[in-house]
């Protein structure tokens, strides 16, 4: 069986989401949008604010909106072109809560108490206020996947197991049914596998140790310098391999200009506060670009509306020619109702 058995013949497709909880971080960048976005150059890329997998925890319909448009202003800011590559709402194809249930229907309890997330409520003993919609939550992101023909899902680490429960709801669906789906693979940047945050655990939302994308250069130094260092006084030799300074560097400096600051750590008599300092300025040359797009994208949330639009328009015509095929393969009628337009 080949991974396209089923599909039209075309452009392999790349697809990922990002869910509208918050302002998009370092972490997010380096491991999601960027990879993502240099993907539009090989694959047809469809990418999208996850706000159906946000109602699990934004409970402030404000919010839910602004982050939305932040997230659409990031994407583009940082290079999606929206003529080549569809940026949309998940919301805006209501047909993925369709094939979630399509999806359900060939996936166990068993397998999904095994995730990750669900998987912490249980050992904590929380599992029986857990929402449904946690408890579900690989089921939806597997339509998401499954319902544009995705061959290629950028993601970050943590997203890996939800992936490949994807390809199993596909290939269990296939099995039954017969080939109707694309089987889908994780696409994960290796050399990017774990970004510290400030703290130097994981950078992550929960654990509020992110440098936010466009933060202003002036918040964004008060955040690098804050980032957390051992006591060692200045003039003593430092350890720059155990240093989340020069962890973070590294992803945004040329490797002579680590190099350079590894060695200074290993001679002495520079101090954290010179590292930051050129952590700061590597990290404001390579976003203030970014920044400025980003802001004027924000000023004109009616610019960012008809993106989102017309997003949903192309990845809607998709979603409904494979959500047709999979509800022919169960033994519903291809379509069940017109759509305006149609
Ligand atoms: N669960 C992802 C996250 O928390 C967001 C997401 C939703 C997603 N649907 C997806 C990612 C489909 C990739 C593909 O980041």
């Amino acid at each position: 069986m080949t991974d396209t058995a089923t599909a039209p013949k075309g452009p392999r497709r790349s697809l990922s989401g990002i869910k509208s909880t918050g302002t998009p971080h370092l972490g997010n960048y380096l491991g999601m949008i960027r990879p993502a976005i240099a993907l539009q150059d090989t694959h047809e890329a469809f990418y999208f604010v996850a706000d159906y997998h946000a109602l699990t925890t934004e409970r402030d319909p404000a919010a839910m909106r602004r982050a939305t448009y932040e997230i659409t202003a990031t994407f583009l800011a940082c290079g999606l072109d929206p003529a080549r590559a569809a940026f949309f709402r998940q919301s805006d194809v209501p047909e993925v809560t369709e094939l979630s249930w399509l999806l359900s229907c060939v996936i166990t309890m068993g397998e999904l108490e095994r995730a990750h997330a669900f998987k912490a409520r249980k050992a904590e003993g929380t599992e029986g206020t857990a929402l449904h919609g946690l408890f579900a939550y690989p089921v939806l992101m597997a339509a998401d996947i499954i319902i544009y023909d995705s061959h290629v899902v950028p993601v970050g680490k943590d997203q890996v197991q939800h992936v490949e429960m994807a390809r199993d709801m596909a290939k269990r669906f296939n099995h039954i049914f017969g080939e109707t789906f694309v089987l889908p693979e994780a696409a994960v940047q290796e050399q990017v596998m774990t970004i510290p945050g400030i703290d130097g655990r994981k950078m992550s939302k929960s654990y509020d140790n992110g440098v936010d994308i466009f933060l202003s250069k002036k918040k964004l130094k008060q955040r690098i310098m804050q980032i957390v260092t051992d006591s060692t006084p200045l003039e003593a030799p430092k350890d720059p391999a155990t240093c989340n300074v020069v962890a973070l560097y590294k992803y945004f400096a040329t490797p002579e200009q680590v190099a350079a600051m590894e060695a200074s750590y290993r001679e002495g008599g520079y101090g954290y506060g010179h590292a930051k300092l050129a952590l700061f300025e590597a990290l404001d040359a390579h976003l203030a670009p970014m920044r400025e797009r980003y802001e004027a994208l924000m000023a004109d949330v009616d610019a960012l509306e008809a993106v989102l639009q017309a997003g949903a328009a192309k990845a809607r015509r998709t979603a409904r020619e494979v959500l047709g095929r999979a509800r022919e393969r169960v033994g519903y009628p291809r379509h069940a109702f017109p759509v305006p337009g149609e």
